[in-house]
Parts: structure tokens; sequence; C-alpha cells
């Protein structure tokens, strides 16, 4: 069990104004930000990041919203990280996230829900490792 995760605020979450409501109930749910930036990522760089959905049909209309404004990429460390993350985000459709979830409060469809978390500590090393050089992380 690893003690980190990689999250992304994504863009519609950032263009209605959800970043601070979003961080807080981050933190207040025991996570420490041990990185974070605020980019707009170019189609080279969302590609590359989700290029394991490549071949699944949802992957050009995936990164054609990843580009469609700023996002929020932080890590985050907290005991179990990765699997506490995505209960607190909910489930990847929102129509289907818990009450309470930042996906249920904040997503409006499967491709603009409002975060990214990892699936697995090895996906949380590779994507924060994407991010963030050791220079960027605390
Ligand atoms: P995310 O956790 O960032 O990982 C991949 C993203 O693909 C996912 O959130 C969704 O926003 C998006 N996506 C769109 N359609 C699907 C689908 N059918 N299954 C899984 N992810 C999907």
């Amino acid at each position: 069990m690893s003690n980190i995760t990689f999250t992304m605020i994504k863009p519609d979450a950032v263009a209605n104004g959800h970043i601070g409501k979003i961080l807080d109930q981050i933190t207040t749910a025991g996570y420490q930000i041990t990185a974070m930036k605020y980019i707009h990522l170019t189609e080279k760089t969302a590609g590359e990041f989700y290029a394991v959905h490549s071949e699944r049909p949802f992957y050009k209309d995936l990164v054609s919203f990843m580009v469609s404004g700023p996002i929020v990429a932080a890590v985050l460390k907290k005991e179990n990280a990765v699997a506490d993350f995505r209960t607190l985000i909910g489930a990847t459709d929102p129509s289907k996230a818990e009450p309470g979830t930042i996906r249920n409060l904040y997503a409006k469809s499967i491709d603009a829900n409002a975060v990214h978390g990892s699936d697995s500590d090895e996906n949380a090393a590779i994507e924060a490792s994407f991010f963030f050089s050791n220079l960027e992380r605390f």
C-alpha cells in the first residue's frame, strides 16, 4: 500500500469555479498536498497522459475535453491514498457517484467528471512523475 495518489481538477470544475471547494474537501479528508500546478495541457501531453486509453472509443473526446481549459494537477499524501481518494471522488460516471462525493457535487458527465484520481499505487507513481520532477515535490 502506497501513501500517494495523483489528481487533476479537470477543465469543467476549473471553469465552474470549483477549485477552492474541491481542494478544501480533499484537505478536510486528511490529504496533504505535496505538489501542485495550474496548467493548460497540450494535445500531446493530454494524449500521452491518457495513452493507456488510446484504443478506447472515448479517447479522442477525452483528450479534446482535457485541453479545453486549464487544469490543476496535484500529488496527495495520506495513508491508503489511492483507495480512499476513489471513495472521496465517487464513480467515474457522476450519475452513479454517491451523494456528497466530489463528482456527485461538481460533475456533469462522464467526460466532464470534475476530477481524475489514480486507479492503483503503480499508476499513482507513474502519473505523479509524469507531471512533477523531484524538485517540485515536497
Ligand atoms: P479519469 O479518471 O480521468 O480516467 C479516464 C477518463 O476517461 C475518465 O476519468 C472519464 O472522464 C473518461 N471516460 C469517458 N468515457 C469513459 C468510459 N466509458 N469509461 C471510463 N472512462 C471514460
